[in-house]
């Protein structure tokens, strides 16, 4: 049993040894160094939902009754960012986005789609694929983004078909043109926008130039993903195959493939 349990879990791309060890472990000779959960059972490893085998971290490793998966596909995580924290690596003083972030296993490798400013809070994904990154942050991918925005002053429908037709010119010569403005409220204080490309803090350049500066922005969607899926500030989750199958197919990408093995205790 121990000798197919290796088998697949080196199919899966486990190294020999970190396949002979988890083999072992899972066949009962180091039980005590595993953690199960409640449903669905899977194992949890010290740190941030991965498998530390001396000082190489490997792919979350999910158990569900007999069943072993290694998800090998590419990392896509949603993350709510809070207020206060900056889109960077680099740590200020404890202010970076990814320390809120698995490390160092999965933290490490991802990269943000995009940025938000400091004070911005909301969606924000990380993804270790390059290419999924550069499609879904391209302008010419047009992929939607979404903000809530509340404003100093209020606007009128009028102001915000101005903004719509690209009628309004920033100070860098940039022209905004949201491609959806909704009212939220009577006054016209609360609105939701959607943008089609990421330029420097373009919402609030933007409302700056009709003279309604932005009090709060959160972003709530990002292409087919929703801040719903991450609704605590400060929460972060891996996407499943099909939340990323949804993502890569909005850019027309497939994503790689996930590697599954079973194992009969
Ligand atoms: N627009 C902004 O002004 N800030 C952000 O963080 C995102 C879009």
């Amino acid at each position: 049993m121990r000798i197919a349990a290796r088998k697949i879990l080196q199919s899966a791309g486990f190294d020999r040894g970190a396949s002979e060890w988890l083999a072992e472990a899972w066949t009962g000779s180091r039980r005590g160094e595993l953690t199960v959960d409640a449903e669905p059972l899977r194992f949890t490893p010290e740190e941030g939902g991965v498998w530390q085998f001396r000082n190489r971290f490997y792919p979350e490793l999910e158990v569900g009754c007999t069943i072993v998966a290694a998800r090998t596909g590419p990392v896509v995580l949603a993350h709510h960012k809070p207020v206060g924290v900056v889109t960077s690596r680099v740590d200020d003083g404890g202010t970076s986005v990814f320390n809120a972030l698995p490390w160092p296993h999965l933290a490490e490798r991802v990269e943000p789609v995009g940025r938000l400013d400091m004070e911005t809070t909301g969606l924000l994904l990380f993804t270790d694929d390059g290419e999924l990154l550069h499609r879904l942050t391209h302008p010419k991918r047009q992929v939607e983004r979404s903000y809530e925005a509340t404003l100093r002053t209020p606007i009128t429908e009028a102001v915000a078909e101005q903004l719509m037709a690209g009628t309004i010119t920033l100070r860098d010569g940039h022209v905004p043109a949201p491609r959806k403005m909704q009212k939220l409220d009577a006054e016209g204080r609360r609105w939701q926008l959607t943008l089609v490309e990421g330029k420097y803090h373009e919402v609030r350049r933007m409302m700056r130039a009709v003279e309604a500066p932005v009090i709060t922005l959160e972003r709530i969607t990002y292409a087919t993903q929703s801040l719903t899926d991450v609704a605590e500030p400060g929460s972060w989750r891996r996407l499943g195959d099909d939340e990323v199958a949804a993502l890569y197919a909005s850019v027309s990408a497939t994503p790689g493939s996930s590697v599954e093995g079973w194992i009969e205790p």
